[in-house]
């Protein structure tokens, strides 16, 4: 049997970081806990629990001694202003890319009648992205949402950063309808544009992809 090892398959650039980087700091004798599991892979959470990196749900369950490590996905402002509160020690492992996100939104805030988020409002990435966009912000998961928007003035469009780009587009196109200026601030993240398009093409020639 052939099997085709995909190019892009691995670690993205902010999930390798963040690992690396709570590895490291566990190693410099840190008693660290992260919000949320640090990564969607069972085993990687498992040899991280190995080396003292235990997970947590919320900033309540924070021990004494403890650090808390921000993972990639990023938080709302809120949970900065929490910890910073409490006086606990923060990691901030939160990917440069979504980083940008969190900035352009928090600027954008005074600016724009509403903040489309196109992605699902479960995800933590999203959840963090409406934190930092305020009151303004709606979150779009798919085209019969963005139909149901009401018209409004002034929009900026962004995007989790891990959708499907005919989403986006789709999205966008609707809210251009919808409103007298609209616009876009692309951030989906180019690893993981290349992984789909390599998952499409690999998918044509294999009988199977797992
Ligand atoms: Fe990974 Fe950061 Fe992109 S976490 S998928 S490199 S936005």
């Amino acid at each position: 049997m052939k099997v085709i090892l995909a190019k892009h398959a691995g670690f993205c650039f902010g999930v390798k970081r963040a690992v690396e980087q709570a590895s490291c700091l566990a190693e410099q004798g840190k008693k660290l806990c992260t919000l949320g599991r640090l990564i969607h892979n069972a085993s990687v959470v498992e040899r991280l629990e190995k080396k003292g990196i235990r997970c947590i749900d919320s900033i309540d369950e924070v021990r004494p001694g403890e650090s808390v490590i921000i993972r990639s996905h990023g938080v709302p402002k809120s949970c900065y202003e929490e910890l910073e509160k409490r006086q606990i020690e923060y990691f901030d492992l939160t990917c440069p890319f979504v980083e940008r996100i969190h900035k352009r939104v928090e600027q954008a805030r005074n600016h724009y009648e509403r903040i489309v988020i196109v992605g699902r409002a479960d995800h933590p990435e999203v959840q963090g992205i409406y934190g930092w966009a305020g009151e303004k912000a709606c979150v779009v998961p798919d085209v019969k949402a963005a139909e149901a928007l009401p018209w409004a003035e002034k929009v900026l469009v962004v995007a989790q950063t891990t959708i499907k780009r005919e989403l986006l587009d789709s999205v966008y196109a609707i809210v251009k309808e919808k409103s007298a200026e609209a616009e876009l601030f692309d951030s989906i993240c180019e690893t993981t544009y290349l992984r789909q398009k390599e998952t499409r093409e690999l998918a044509e020639q294999s009988d199977a992809v797992i």
